[in-house]
């Protein structure tokens, strides 16, 4: 079913990576999860995925999206303005949330790529991560420098959790002070991330979660079934949960 969503703040963070606050109905929600949004182009509906970035109990609905060449609908929704209207899907779903991780452990892992930065800033805007882990590492690579959208709520999580939050950025077609400049699977295969923050992703302490491009998710579960950790499927509980964009 389609309800209205009317735009009412956005933030363009380069020529190509934006951000929309929208004004709709969609219900409750649980962080991690997406809505769809959908126009008609030509006589044909249009609906994608994209994942909600505000946190449950917001009173608006917030999506990071790039715009991509010659996509369908991204480069339509790069369009809108203030006051602008779009469809969107009246409930979320997904599975990528942390409801679906078998129990605490010591360490959340929380790797990215590119705008899927958004479902993991959404359960960090909730207390559920801090209360659950001892631990909570987010593992975030872009191409560019000004691709890394959300820095500054990145760099006041780790103020507000100094202990708790770690955050690490990989840029990749730059070099970048504080960042990685390799993808963040080199930099798990060499183990530089796991040295650098003194934490190693073991079965036994980690769950992690991972969100982006699907050849890094098909790669990093190769690296991460090395260590001996396995998918989470509700009927065998283990320690990776996974959500591929494309
Ligand atoms: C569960 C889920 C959640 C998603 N959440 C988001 C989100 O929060 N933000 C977002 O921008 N997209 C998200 N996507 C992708 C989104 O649904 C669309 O695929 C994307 O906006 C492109 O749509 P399009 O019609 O413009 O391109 P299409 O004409 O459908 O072309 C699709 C192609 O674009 C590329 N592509 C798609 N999405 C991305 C992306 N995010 N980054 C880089 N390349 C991409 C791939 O090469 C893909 O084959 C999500 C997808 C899924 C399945
Ligand atoms: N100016 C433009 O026209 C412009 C600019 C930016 C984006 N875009 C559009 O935006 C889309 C998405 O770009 P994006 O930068 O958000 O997303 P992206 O292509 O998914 O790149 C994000 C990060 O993921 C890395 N990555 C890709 N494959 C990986 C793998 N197998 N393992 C580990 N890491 C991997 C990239 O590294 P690498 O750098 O090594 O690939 C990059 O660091 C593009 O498809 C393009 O259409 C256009």
């Amino acid at each position: 079913m389609w309800g209205e969503a009317k735009v009412i703040e956005r933030i363009d963070w380069t020529d190509k990576l934006f951000s929309l606050k929208l004004e709709a109905d969609i219900g409750d929600f649980i962080a991690g999860q997406f809505i769809k949004l959908s126009q008609h182009v030509g006589e044909k509906r249009i609906a994608r995925a994209y994942s909600l970035v505000n946190a449950p109990g917001d009173d608006f609905v917030e999506v990071l999206a790039v715009s991509v060449e010659d996509g369908l609908l991204s480069p339509n929704l790069q369009a809108l303005k203030i006051g602008d209207s779009i469809d969107i899907s009246t409930k979320a779903a997904g599975f990528m949330t942390l409801d679906e991780l078998p129990h605490d452990g010591r360490h959340l892992w929380f790797f990215a790529t590119g705008t899927a930065v958004g479902p993991f800033i959404s359960m960090m805007r909730t207390e559920q991560p801090w209360h659950r882990f001892d631990k909570v590492i987010l593992v975030y690579g872009v191409r560019y420098a000004e691709d890394l959208a959300y820095i500054d709520e990145l760099k006041s999580f780790k103020q507000k959790y100094p202990q708790q939050f770690e955050l690490v950025t990989s840029v990749t077609r730059e070099s970048c002070d504080g960042s990685l400049n390799k993808r963040i699977t080199d930099a798990i295969e060499s183990g530089e991330i796991e040295d650098q923050l003194g934490v190693k992703i073991t079965a036994e302490d980690a769950q992690v979660m991972i969100c982006g491009h699907p050849q890094m998710i098909t790669d990093l579960n190769e690296l991460l079934k090395e260590r001996g950790l396995v998918k989470n499927l509700r009927r065998a509980p283990g320690q990776i949960t996974v959500e591929k964009y494309w």
